[in-house]
């Protein structure tokens, strides 16, 4: 019987959904005869039965393309009061169009919810997407390298400007609740402080590091700020608040810049291009052995597979005593928690 598939993305997009839509569709079609129908935006286009059939053709010439061609949401079918109605014709549509599986491209968030759709009936395959590199379970997720790339070289355009006026510059990156984006890019970009969410900070250390940096006669220091910072507790400010009150306390100039939307545009880097080629194509080989209801992972430098059960609910941090954070310190970078 020709097997027929769903496939969706889900939550904030990311340089790489495209290769991995085409990744899994053209895997389906040309290798096992498979008929592949698109929903669009989310877990949305699944409740209101909103979707295209994808043909080889319209997955061609995607693979470079920012965005996804199917839309997103961050529509929470079970969340809401309205949530059983909302499952229920997801339920009914899924029958109804007579699906074998549901490809969910996404991140902690659209992994739950294929999660829950799996508990009642419903066979899935989570592909784990997401510029935060926070799903637990998979070494990396396609769309990290492509921000980690974006700000990397906003900090490089920093390092000049900054060195100009010899200021000190700070950048907000994303990462929802996780400092990766942060932790990676302020080393790639030579940062000179590093505040993640997973390790607590003081911004007196901070403020007495950068005016010492200052007075050995360093023209110029970064500071990399990860977004989740703000929500530990005594960290209650802003960039712009943060760049005033480190100005005050150092009596050096100091811009911030926030680097916001950026960092989720654009054409996927060369390696997440593979990344989520290689996730698209496991995700439909899974399909074709009816190995349902599992998570496609990147573990020891190659693809597999946990079960969704695994990862869904959980979060992938930083853990402050792994090697990448040993060695950034040894180099000099002040986290914020120890006086330098
Ligand atoms: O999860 C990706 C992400 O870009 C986070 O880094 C960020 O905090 C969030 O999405 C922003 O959400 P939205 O796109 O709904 O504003």
């Amino acid at each position: 019987m020709t097997k027929r598939i769903g496939i969706l993305t889900a939550g904030g997009d990311c340089p790489g959904l495209n290769a991995a839509i085409r990744g899994v569709a053209k895997t389906a079609i040309v290798e096992y005869g498979m008929k592949v129908l698109g929903f669009y935006d989310g877990y949305k286009g699944l409740i209101n039965n909103d979707y295209t059939e994808l043909t080889e053709s319209d997955v061609s010439g995607i693979l470079t393309q920012g965005g996804t061609i199917l839309g997103t949401s961050r529509e929470k079918p079970f969340k809401d009061d309205a949530g059983e109605m909302k499952t229920d014709k997801i339920l009914s549509n899924y029958r109804d169009l007579d699906l074998d599986c549901l490809v969910c491209i996404g991140g902690n968030g659209t992994i739950k919810t294929a999660h829950k759709l799996s508990k009642i009936g419903l066979n899935v395959i989570g592909i784990p997407k997401t510029i935060d590199n926070d799903v637990w379970g998979t070494d990396q997720t396609f769309g990290f390298d492509s921000a980690v790339n974006i700000c990397t070289d906003a900090i490089d355009r920093l390092h000049t400007t900054g060195n100009s006026h010899h200021r000190i510059m700070i950048i907000e990156v994303m990462g929802h609740n996780a400092g990766w984006i942060a932790l990676h890019a302020g080393i790639a970009g030579g940062g000179d402080v590093i505040l993640v969410p997973e390790i607590t900070c003081n911004i007196d250390i901070v403020t007495n590091y950068l005016h010492k940096r200052h007075t050995q006669g360093k023209p110029v220091s970064i500071v990399v700020v990860a977004e989740g910072v703000y929500s530990q507790e005594n960290n209650n400010f802003t960039a712009h608040e943060l760049a005033q009150r480190i100005e005050q306390a150092t009596g050096i100039e100091t811009r911030e810049t926030v680097l916001g939307y950026i960092q989720r545009g654009g054409t996927p880097s060369a390696a997440d291009r593979i990344l989520a080629t290689r996730y698209g194509r496991y995700a439909a080989h899974l399909i074709a052995k009816e190995k349902y209801n599992q998570l496609v992972v990147f573990k020891n430098n190659t693809v597999d597979h946990i079960s969704l059960k695994e990862s869904a609910g959980k979060l992938k941090t930083i853990d402050p005593e792994e090697m990448i954070v040993v060695s950034a310190r040894a180099l000099g970078v002040c986290f914020g928690d120890k006086p330098m």
